[in-house]
């Protein structure tokens, strides 16, 4: 296949085009229940049971998962390397400047490392003509991260297991680290899919929380996404029909596959935010759930009931760290939306492709804008990966209009990749 007939102009008509057409107006759909809700309060964990936050509901359910495309392709580039040494384990990661950087930057090509990235999201094979948002690099103030180098992150993580969990941005930050770690593609033949050891094969088609797993041969490192928008464990209210009823969403109990599989992961990266809106949850048909007994609604916002989960699932795995000295468990901060002039479904666009209009700096007074992660991590174990204040300088980088041909909505929530996650993950490994 001629790389220009990646391209849209050259796949018009094709039928693999057709397919990614319907999967792309699927994902506008679908994608809109990840940027659903309007939560703008956050109270610390202490002021937990206060009513009113404003939920604007809309939604369905919350199934986007996407099918990774088969077609992997040899890759030219691999990442670059750089000496810099590791020695940021005191350094303070969400400080720093953005600088141009065009000859590291992107760490990896979209279009060689097409197999790992979900089509929603890979900007070099859309309309995008523009390029900038990706010549620059994520530098922190006073550490210096080391450039990513994928032999030294397999070595490091020989007979290791890395698990992304939480929603669809954790899950574009574990495609991120698929294109880095197999240097966009190019050991891709040394890359197995091991889902099934985890429970991770769902039946073709269907639309139910998933994940996957791939193994790198060589140094039998796991990489693994496990979806779960809530972190928190969810059970059938009606276990003659477990599918189709009523759930309990526990928020001071952790989700099923952490329980079961902890022992099996030595890094662990969490993130939730994006889902916690009234709408979804009715949607979804799940219920909040504290001590083992609903909580009635009008009594409990979204927002705080979201502060509870991520302080809950905090402190369980702080509890956990004695017996699993080797577990590293990082909380990653939420990831910006940019919707201008309207939310998702109101007309709210991202039109900018000019970068660092807002100023590229965050400085050292400006505190976490996710503070509930920030609070709940506090004294524990538990690190936060905090992303958000350095993301927030990043508005241009979304997919914005150019998922399809038609503009059906802008996409102000997901990042373009290789892009902003690629910067998360960068900080990640400095810390593994
Ligand atoms: C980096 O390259 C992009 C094209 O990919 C270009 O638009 C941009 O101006 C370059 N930036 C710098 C600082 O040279
Ligand atoms: C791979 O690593 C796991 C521990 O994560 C270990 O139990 C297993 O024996 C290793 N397999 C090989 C083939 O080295
Ligand atoms: C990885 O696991 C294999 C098989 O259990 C073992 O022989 C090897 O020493 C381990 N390597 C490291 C670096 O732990
Ligand atoms: C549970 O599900 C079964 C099967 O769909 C249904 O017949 C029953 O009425 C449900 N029970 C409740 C309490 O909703
Ligand atoms: C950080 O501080 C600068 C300077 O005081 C301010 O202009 C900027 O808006 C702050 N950024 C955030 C995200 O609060």
């Amino acid at each position: 296949m001629k790389k220009s007939s990646r391209f849209n102009g050259g796949v018009r008509g094709h039928p693999f085009f057709l397919t990614i057409s319907v999967i792309t107006i699927t994902v506008i759909f679908v994608w809109g229940w990840d940027t659903t809700p309007k939560i703008t309060i956050q109270l610390p964990s202490k002021q937990q049971f206060h009513v009113g936050t404003t939920i604007t509901p809309h939604a369905s359910n919350d199934l986007e998962e996407q099918h990774l495309l088969p077609d992997p392709k040899p890759v030219s580039s691999p990442p670059s390397l750089d000496s810099e040494s590791n020695k940021g384990n005191n350094c303070n990661y969400a400080v720093g400047k953005w600088v141009p950087d065009n000859g590291t930057r992107p760490i990896y090509s979209g279009v060689d490392c097409k197999k790992w990235l979900s089509p929603m999201a890979n900007c070099r094979l859309m309309k995008r003509t523009d390029f900038s948002y990706e010549g620059f690099r994520w530098k922190p103030d006073n550490c210096d991260v080391p450039e990513f180098d994928n032999e030294d992150f397999l070595n490091r993580m020989k007979n290791k297991t890395i698990v992304f969990m939480g929603d669809s941005l954790g899950r574009q930050q574990y495609q991120s680290l698929m294109c880095m770690a197999t240097g966009g593609s190019r050991l891709d033949s040394d890359v197995e899919d091991v889902g099934e050891e985890y429970d991770l094969v769902k039946p073709r088609h269907a639309f139910l929380p998933g994940g996957s797993a791939y193994r790198f041969g060589r140094t039998n490192t796991t990489i693994l996404f496990y979806w779960s928008v809530s972190l928190c464990k969810l059970e059938a209210l009606n276990s003659s029909d477990p599918e189709n009823g009523y759930s309990a969403m526990h928020l001071d109990r952790p989700e099923k596959f952490l329980t079961q599989y902890l022992h099996k992961i030595d890094v662990l990266v969490l993130n939730t935010k994006h889902h916690w809106g009234q709408a979804k949850l009715d949607r979804n048909k799940w219920f909040l759930y504290l001590n083992g007994t609903p909580i009635n609604k009008k009594k409990l916002s979204v927002a705080n009931a979201r502060n509870i989960a991520v302080t809950n699932v905090i402190n369980w795995l702080n509890l956990q760290l004695p017996q699993h000295p080797g577990l590293k468990v990082f909380f990653r901060t939420l990831s910006p939306r940019h919707f201008a002039n309207g939310d998702w479904d109101t007309g709210g666009r991202c039109d900018s492709t000019i970068p660092l209009e807002s100023g590229n700096q965050v400085f050292p007074w400006n505190v976490s804008e996710d503070s509930p992660v920030v609070e709940a991590a506090k004294g524990t174990g538990v690190k936060v990966l905090d992303i958000t204040g350095f993301s927030k300088l990043r508005d241009e980088a979304h997919v914005s209009r150019f998922r399809s041909k038609i503009v059906l909505k802008y996409d102000c929530l997901h990042w373009c990749l290789p892009g902003i996650p690629d910067e998360w993950n960068k900080i990640l490994y400095a810390q593994i």
